[in-house]
């Protein structure tokens, strides 16, 4: 069987670094993006496999074409892609600065997965094969106070990824979308409150790759999140806002990726 052509964002850290080595271990030819070149470089020299890295924000339209194009001329039309690279926050309405991170966030992690998509749909399309991936989380199933930028950045993944799989689906394209629990990374590591069914990062990406194989439509990992998501869909509002009422918030942005 010949080898996967797998492009992944956010490879620098956490989740996207153990999709590549999760992937690398397979065989598979990787194209990798994040903003650190440093880590990218460092990773890159680590797998042993054919890679080609990419410095670039996922809010650069034009960076981000001219790196599929790039992939796709050095090694043909992907068979996975997977927009991993995301940022977390809390933020409060009511505080004037947060209105930036509201904007960063939903600009990462919404126009982002439109721009790590778009140049690779055609070429897809054509082939009539491959997995678009979106990496969302489960704090899109509901609004979670003091982390409205980042829930409502995951809702709008989750939706958007909808619309985009029944749109491919006509075309021979896969969109699997993957709602996170806790996976024990830097974005989790700052977190100061109790994390159920916390995962490392090298199990779950080993779990996320084995959904995108079964073509998975929308996957909450892990599991056990996944029942806790289908009880918080569940719940009239009264009951949500009685059981967020003392929930913990999550730490203020880190302005450097604003
Ligand atoms: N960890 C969890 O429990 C959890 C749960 C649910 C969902 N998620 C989602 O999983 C994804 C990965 O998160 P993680 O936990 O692995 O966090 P992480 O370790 O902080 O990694 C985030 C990755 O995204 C990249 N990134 C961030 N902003 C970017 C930008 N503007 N352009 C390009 N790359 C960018 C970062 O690279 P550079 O900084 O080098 O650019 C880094 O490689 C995110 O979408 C996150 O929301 C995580």
């Amino acid at each position: 069987m010949a080898a996967l052509k797998v492009f992944i964002t956010g490879a620098s850290s956490g989740i996207g670094q153990a999709l590549a080595q999760e992937y690398a271990s397979q065989g598979a030819t990787l194209g990798l993006v994040a903003r650190r070149e440093v880590l990218l470089k460092s990773l890159q020299t680590q797998l042993n496999t054919p890679c080609s890295i990419y410095v670039a924000d996922v809010r650069d339209e034009e960076a981000m074409q001219a790196a599929a194009k790039d992939f796709i001329s050095k090694y043909g039309v992907p068979d996975i892609v997977i927009a991993n690279a995301g940022v977390s926050a809390g933020t409060l309405t009511e505080n004037k600065a947060d209105t930036a991170t509201f904007r960063a966030l939903i600009d990462i992690n919404v126009i982002g997965m439109v721009n790590t998509f778009q140049p690779f749909t055609a070429a897809m399309k054509k082939a009539r094969q491959g997995s678009l991936v979106g990496i969302a989380s489960i704090a899109g199933v509901r609004g979670l106070p003091g982390a409205g930028a980042y829930s409502a950045s995951k809702a709008a993944a989750i939706a958007y990824l909808e619309s985009l799989r029944v749109e491919m689906s006509q075309d021979g394209v896969m969109v699997t979308t993957i709602a996170p629990g806790y996976i024990k990374t830097p974005m989790t590591d700052i977190n100061k409150y109790p994390m159920p069914f916390l995962m490392a990062p090298d199990v779950a990406a080993k779990k996320f790759a084995k959904a995108i194989k079964q073509k998975k439509r929308f996957i909450v990992i892990p599991w056990q999140m996944g029942w806790l998501a289908k009880l918080m869909r569940c719940l009239p509002p009264w009951l949500w806002d009685f059981a967020m009422k003392n929930a913990p918030h999550k730490a203020h942005a880190n302005w450097d990726w604003l």
